[in-house]
């Protein structure tokens, strides 16, 4: 049952949702019963479900579609890139949070993109977004062979060999990446691998560089880019690009674990990222909000809306004040969640008309410590739930799309030094204005949004949901949670429905011109005094519900926003 729209407005909708660039949505969800995997890419998913159905478990599934992603659009992720993922253990109910996010070159400084250059032609080409200064020290080999070591039940080189047939054999492009390949085509053409891509909607696109680095990763393991003859031609390519990342930073990286956030609302229990990302802490901030200020069986509807969007404010404010990477810099995670600031935003939240984001500022008491020594040592969101039970909530990228926009020993390198914030109060790609914790430093994380995330209902997982998109990710992975779990929306119609976002600055609601908010919400949220501006859509979602009753039953769902498919059985 969807209760969001009236049965009339959800028919615009679904004839948008037909009708537009929305390729997939004939096909974007399914029910399945022993298994499922849902990735934005179909062919990704299939190869989650062919691990699966050859004895993999999720940990080995979502490695192996987070690999067959890094194939299939390297515009959204892949081996030079990094990611979060958070990984339920059916055996024990251990939730773990795996960080292999980048982090900067031992070489950065706070003051490294404070510089004047002639803009490079084309789109996205400040010095954080384009070429070798852009690209932070890879996370995501070492990320994938964490997840198969420590949960899997597979060798890594079985894990590998999908992706590497796809490399080998080749694959069809893709509507998502043919379009990001135009948009992009200028810088694209510069590059001595991407420059001999057919990125045509239908072209059969073969990877014999990648698949190079696939195989000696299948033989080697992660060390052949951490080091090995990879990472040489890594750092070379890095370096020609005017990076300044070495080898030691590759020799230097690892992967953190790290204590999931949490919180209950709802009558859920919701597990999701921790710091370096700033997108977890928002969304357990908004529930605890959301929870006062609408009480806890909410209607779907302007008053809902209007309080998501107040709710979302004050924690925006304290990612700019306060976020930072907390291997570096200590960051007062209790004092921002305190119930006492959580019930002053809340009355605000609960009054009928929007205030300005300044008011929803409460200083924490915070002892802002002195810098820790760090220690020596385009995005894509896929769920996997296996049969046993374990599920992996993956977010994987390179930043913008197609990341930095040049390859290194054959890898397409992340973008991901724009997540950091820079003098001056410039914002990101994505409109976030950082604050000095986020400056880039040596061996620093830059704060992310990437919100992977498992709710749980009386111990058991219920959903599995995550999304890419930039500082849209946090806003739309709830929606989409609180569509299903409170609207009693199916997965699919969830990630079909429309989103609005706000990010406190600017002051501006944002609604989504390929799956518009009905008319009438929109002019009842104008009413309120909400300055309401278009955005082309808000994130890209995956969600897989899992529901227990005499059958077990998992609904899962690919965004059609970006044309993806699951599969299961
Ligand atoms: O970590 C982050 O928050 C960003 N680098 C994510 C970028 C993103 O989602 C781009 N996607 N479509």
């Amino acid at each position: 049952m969807k209760r969001w729209l009236s049965a009339a407005s959800w028919a615009v909708s679904a004839v948008l949702l037909a009708g537009l660039t929305l390729g997939g949505a004939a096909d974007h969800s399914a029910a399945f019963t022993d298994e499922a995997v849902a990735a934005d890419h179909f062919e990704a998913s299939k190869v989650g479900a062919e691990v699966l159905a050859a004895g993999g478990n999720a940990a080995d599934a979502a490695a192996a579609t987070m690999l067959a992603l890094g194939v299939v659009n390297p515009a959204s992720s892949g081996l030079g890139g990094g990611g979060f993922a958070l990984y339920y253990c059916a055996k024990d109910g251990s939730l773990t949070f795996l960080d292999f996010r980048e982090r900067a070159p031992r070489a950065a400084d706070a003051a490294m993109f404070d510089i004047q250059s002639e803009p490079s032609p084309g789109p996205a080409s400040a010095p954080s977004q384009l070429g070798g200064l852009a690209a932070g020290v890879p996370g995501e080999p070492a990320g994938i062979q964490a997840l198969v070591e420590r949960f899997g039940r597979l060798p890594l080189r079985e894990v590998i060999a999908p992706a590497l047939r796809l490399a080998e054999e080749g694959f069809t492009v893709s509507e998502a990446l043919s379009k990001m390949g135009k948009a992009f085509d200028v810088q694209l053409r510069q590059d001595t691998v991407m420059s001999n891509w057919d990125l045509g909607l239908g072209a059969l696109l073969t990877r014999p560089a990648l698949a190079r680095v696939l195989r000696a990763f299948a033989q080697t393991g992660a060390k052949v880019i951490y080091g090995g003859i990879i990472g040489q031609e890594m750092i070379a390519s890095v370096q020609a690009h005017g990076g300044v990342m070495t080898l030691d930073d590759l020799r230097a990286y690892r992967v953190r674990t790290r204590e999931p956030l949490e919180t209950v609302a709802f009558g859920y229990r919701w597990v999701t990222a921790p710091p370096p990302s700033a997108g977890g802490f928002t969304m357990i901030q908004s529930l605890s909000i959301l929870e006062r200020a609408v009480g806890e069986s909410p209607e779907p509807g302007a008053p809902l809306l209007h309080a998501m969007a107040e709710s979302w404010k004050g924690p925006f404010l304290d990612r700019q004040r306060y976020f930072g990477d907390p291997d570096q810099v200590i960051l007062p995670v209790e004092g921002m969640l305190s119930p006492d600031r959580i019930d002053k935003r809340a009355a605000l939240a609960a009054e009928g008309n929007p205030h300005p984001s300044a008011d929803y500022d409460f200083p924490v008491e915070w002892n802002r410590g002195a810098a820790l020594t760090p220690d020596n040592a385009g995005t894509s969101h896929l769920c996997v739930v296996d049969s046993e039970g374990n599920v992996a909530s993956v977010t994987t990228t390179v930043n913008l799309p197609f990341g930095a926009r040049f390859t290194a020993g054959g890898i397409v390198m992340n973008d991901e030094m724009d997540d950091f914030s820079r003098g001056g109060g410039k914002a990101n790609a994505f409109g976030l204005v950082g604050g000095d914790r986020n400056l880039p430093g040596p061996w620093k994380r830059p704060v992310s949004t990437m919100s992977p995330t498992i709710v749980l209902q009386g111990g058991e997982p219920v959903l599995c949901v995550g999304a890419s998109g930039g500082s849209r990710i946090v806003t739309a992975t709830q929606q989409v949670a609180m569509n299903v779990l409170l609207h009693g929306m199916t997965a699919g119609e969830a990630v079909a429905a429309p989103r609005i976002h706000h990010q406190g600055i600017p002051e501006t609601l944002r609604v989504e011109e390929l799956v518009p908010l009905p008319a009438e919400l929109q002019d009842a949220l104008r009413g309120r005094g909400h300055q309401i501006a278009p955005i082309h859509n808000v994130a890209t979602v995956q969600a897989i519900q899992i529901e227990r009753g005499s059958v077990r039953r998992l609904q899962a769902a690919s965004d059609p926003r970006k044309g993806g498919r699951p599969a299961g059985r």
